[in-house]
């Protein structure tokens, strides 16, 4: 994180994103405007289709909107050049997936170190902070495991060590509890948002998970590339 200050982390005004293939358009999102504040559990929910991982990869920088204006962490997206969405992903930005995204011939300690590759830290910082995000999330005697040895609650530990190793300000998680059972994606949810609080990170989701749902600072309802609907859970202090 760069500052504990209260603040936005995304700020979206009228994006769209259309997708063209061929003469057919796709208008994934439509004018979309919607502001998400730091240091919250935000949730995309919507039917399939309805354009909530075309968000979060325009949230995420992996994508660009075809109109409208992007803010995120208060950086303005479309104004920087292609070296520089890259460098401010890979410093701002963790990214959690529903299929884990892990890769196969890593351990899960090399997988982390992987993450912060890009980031100028020594080897042995990078060593040393893998080792230490791997404990944390529960897997200190499995950091030599590679992914198949390890269960899907283990994958998705690794997971989120990896996208909370560099300290970003944002994780972006799409759907990371559709390929758990039930009991393994509560303590998944439990220990994201253990993790949430512990390093004052805006996580923002996209879920169908009603458990996950319910642990929502605030929602926002998605239908047709529209956001139809806003609602905030009242802080407690
Ligand atoms: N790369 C692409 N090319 C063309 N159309 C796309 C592309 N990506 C998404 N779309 C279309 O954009 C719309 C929104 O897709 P998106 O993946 O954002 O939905 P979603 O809400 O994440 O759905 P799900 O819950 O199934 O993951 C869909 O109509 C989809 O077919
Ligand atoms: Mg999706």
């Amino acid at each position: 994180m760069t500052d504990g200050a209260p603040g936005n982390a995304v700020v979206l005004q009228s994006v769209s994103r259309e997708y063209v293939e061929g003469d057919v358009a796709v208008v994934a999102l439509k004018d979309v405007s919607m502001t998400i504040p730091r240091g919250r559990f935000s949730m995309l929910v919507g039917p399939s289709g309805s354009g909530k991982t075309t968000l979060l990869n325009i949230i995420g920088c992996i994508d660009q909107q075809t109109s409208g204006h992007v803010e995120v962490c208060g950086h303005d997206i479309k104004a920087l050049s292609d070296n520089r969405v890259a460098d401010f992903r890979a410093e701002n930005i963790g990214f959690i997936f529903q299929g884990f995204n892990l890769l196969p011939v890593l351990t899960a300690q090399e997988n982390v170190e992987y993450a912060l590759l890009l980031l100028g830290f020594s080897a042995s910082e990078r060593q040393s902070r893998a080792r230490a995000m791997l404990s944390r999330v529960g897997l200190g005697d499995h950091l030599h495991h590679r992914p198949n040895q390890l269960s899907g609650g283990q994958k998705q530990r690794v997971a989120i060590a990896r996208a909370l190793a560099k300290d970003p300000e944002i994780v972006l998680a799409d759907e990371p509890t559709a390929n758990l059972d039930s009991e393994t994606g509560r303590q998944i949810i439990d220990l994201m948002r253990t993790m949430q609080r512990e390093f004052h990170t805006s996580f923002i989701f996209s879920t169908h998970d009603p458990q996950l749902i319910s642990e929502a600072d605030e929602t926002y309802r998605i239908r047709d590339g529209i956001v139809v609907e806003r609602s905030v859970k009242e802080l407690v202090a």
